[in-house]
């Protein structure tokens, strides 16, 4: 089954509570909230005290993507705003076994986010502790970008990788995810897609035309 979670960074925030419960009620999986800290990434979005602030609006999973350096540094911070999904970069910590098992130790889904050219080696001796991987369709910071057609193949990859090693591991795509892109992510092997500009959040159609056209698209 096709997972499908808003990317929450490209709503627009004076109506966030409104947007999530109307997406909630349209009948979205998950809620994608990006954390930027303008050092791993150049840019800077949302923090704890916006998702706690909107925790009680929806039961549906928050999947916190931490695009931050020493991620192992700000779990319980996020932990507390009601994540009940964190996913660090390979990239921004120098203990990532650790840090990935600290979050399940905690209760929630961990799960490992590559940029567009960290290889799937990296993965190789923590496939036991991580729920999902989220292959980075973009470089990570802002929305609006275009999906980097390497990624693909990175996904057919990295599907391969995982029914070899017989682990049960989502793969997650963030990044222009939209109706160009959304047939071949599929067949490559993605299942959970982060949802934006590209297919979500778009000027022409409500969020409930835009769910269920994204549904029956990925039936
Ligand atoms: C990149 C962000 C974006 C966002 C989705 O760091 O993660 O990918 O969620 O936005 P679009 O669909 O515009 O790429
Ligand atoms: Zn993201």
């Amino acid at each position: 089954m096709t997972l499908i979670g808003p990317s929450l960074m490209c709503a627009d925030m004076g109506i966030l509570k409104e947007t999530v419960i109307r997406l909630d009620q349209a009948g979205v999986d998950f809620f994608h909230l990006d954390i930027m800290d303008g050092n791993f990434v150049p840019n800077f979005t949302m923090g704890p005290d916006l998702i706690k602030s909107i925790r009680p609006y929806t039961n549906k999973p928050f999947d916190v993507h931490l695009m931050v350096k020493n991620p192992e540094n700000h779990l319980d911070t996020f932990i507390e705003s009601g994540a009940n999904m964190i996913s660090v970069h390979v990239e921004a910590t120098d203990h990532l076994q650790k840090t990935l098992k600290t979050i399940r130790d905690k209760g929630l889904k961990a799960g490992v986010a590559l940029n567009p050219s960290t290889p799937l080696q990296e993965l190789v001796y923590v496939l036991d502790t991580i729920d999902y991987v989220t292959v980075m369709t973009v470089n990570p910071g802002f929305a609006g970008q275009k999906f980097i057609p390497l990624m693909y193949q990175k996904i057919s990859d990295l599907k391969h990788l995982l029914n070899k090693a017989e682990y049960e591991i989502d793969i997650q795509v963030d990044g222009n995810i939209g109706y160009e892109t959304i047939p071949d992510v599929l067949k490559n092997g993605a299942n959970m897609l982060v949802c934006g500009t590209s297919s979500l959040f778009k000027p022409d159609v409500t969020f409930e035309e835009a769910v269920n056209q994204l549904k029956d698209f990925t039936e």
